[in-house]
């Protein structure tokens, strides 16, 4: 076989088999197939797409290229759960324990933010003393033990994407729908899952900007699951403003926490139990969205689920007395509101700006080297369709450093929108792709 052949052959958008697709990824991860002849190809796929069976290959291909997890250990249906990603998402933090309390076993390897999005492992980092890195064992042991694990992504997991991710990113090619969908299934089924639930954010904090866009990723993605044999779920869900009111680590993890025991923001409850409930379904636990989502509203009003997560932190090396007192959590020495310019309504709060003002104070990170201070962010007080007046407090910022509090101070005068009439509601959730 010849890469030359199977460059020319996607070119003229011919459909490659099985062994063309095994030996490109295979031979792009042992070296035997040089950076060109893989961007020629990324380039011929981002113009002439996949079919469904070829996305399906590259997906195992990408995730046999490397170490599997085996969670046949734990007993059940593991279900995996996967956000592409937005600003002030926390769902994980909610989600994890409290499907986990409700039976389903999570085993679950998280990312770090990046950019303008956060990342669920530095949040939980926010615990003093917690542990994100764990041995196969240790962490395999705690989901037997207590029904959850969250770890950061360790050992050579997928290095045919990690590869090829870091080729697209300098060759004009990230935005492939096919290439995105394999890389991100990819991941999920080296990880062990069974079955998958995406949460895939569509707005102007997301990775997709458009409805249409966020549907064909969605659709590739639950397709390459029934091609592979993973039951597979896409929610898509809306990043146009931050989810819930707080950007930044410790600040979401004290309102993940609100979430489980039945005070958190009414979107981002409502987003945890349409996924949440999902899950149960997934694993078999629940046969329809309504019966899921009322074990899972029991067990927020029973304590259990937050109980679930202070078993966590203290598993991993926190102190479970965080989770019941989170005061405990870093805080900011600096505070600054943002206030209302105009009566009237919030027409919008831009994600992507709310976002990059939280990196600005230390929050997120530019490059993957970069420290980030946990204690640091944004808490919103109004969300878009309230009613504000002039001078009103619209945000709280937290800093630890008064120059850069003074620059996300500026880059927040743009995040907000007003409009004299209420705007027509927006959806939470958009779509279930299934
Ligand atoms: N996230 C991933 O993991 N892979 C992509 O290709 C894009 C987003």
């Amino acid at each position: 076989m010849r890469m030359v052949d199977i460059i020319a052959k996607k070119r003229d958008g011919k459909e490659l088999s099985t062994e063309e697709i095994r030996f490109l990824v295979d031979g792009y991860t042992n070296g035997s197939i040089p950076d060109y002849q893989m961007s020629a190809w990324a380039m011929a796929v981002l113009f002439r797409g996949m079919t469904p069976r070829e996305t399906g290959d590259l997906t195992m291909a990408m995730a046999e290229s490397g170490e599997q997890l085996d969670l046949t250990s734990i007993p059940g249906v593991k279900v995996d759960k996967h956000s592409t990603g937005g600003v002030g998402d926390k769902t994980t933090l909610v989600v994890a324990p409290l499907v986990a309390a409700a039976g389903i076993p999570v085993a679950k390897m998280s990312g770090r933010g990046l950019g303008h999005s956060g990342g669920t492992i530095d949040k939980l980092e926010s615990f003093a003393g917690f542990q994100v890195e764990r041995t196969r064992e240790q962490f395999l042991q705690q989901v037997r033990d207590i029904g959850v694990a969250v770890i950061g992504q360790s050992g050579n997991l997928t290095p045919a994407d990690k590869k090829l991710y870091a080729l697209r990113d300098v060759t004009a090619t990230v935005e492939a729908v096919p290439l995105i969908a394999s890389s991100i299934m990819s991941k999920k089924i080296a990880a062990g899952a069974d079955a998958i639930l995406l949460d895939v954010k569509v707005g102007k904090g997301a990775f997709m900007k458009t409805l249409e866009e966020a549907e064909t990723l969605a659709r590739a993605m639950v397709d390459i699951g029934s091609q592979v044999g993973r039951r597979t779920v896409a929610v898509i869900s809306d990043m146009n403003q931050p989810l819930g009111f707080a950007v930044g680590n410790a600040l979401e993890v004290k309102e993940a926490i609100e979430t489980l025991a039945g005070n958190g923001p009414k979107d981002l409850t409502e987003l945890a139990l349409a996924i949440g409930a999902r899950m149960l379904m997934l694993g078999g636990l629940a046969s329809s969205v309504d019966e899921g989502r009322g074990r899972l509203e029991e067990i927020i009003a029973s304590g259990k689920a937050v109980d679930k997560l202070a078993q966590m932190v203290q598993a991993q090396g926190g102190d479970k007395h965080d989770v019941y007192e989170p005061d405990r959590l870093p805080k900011a020495g600096l505070t600054a509101q943002v206030t209302a310019k105009q009566d009237g309504y919030l027409a919008g709060i831009d994600a992507e700006t709310v976002g990059h003002a939280s990196v600005v104070l230390g929050a997120g990170r530019l490059t993957k080297e970069m420290p980030i201070d946990l204690a640091v962010g944004i808490v919103l007080h109004k969300k878009r369709g309230d009613q504000v007046r002039a001078g009103e407090p619209l945000a709280t910022l937290h800093a630890n450093d008064e120059r850069l509090l003074q620059n996300a101070l500026q880059e927040m005068d743009e995040a907000f929108a007003y409009s004299s009439e209420q705007p027509p509601e927006q959806p939470l959730i958009y779509k279930i792709v299934e």
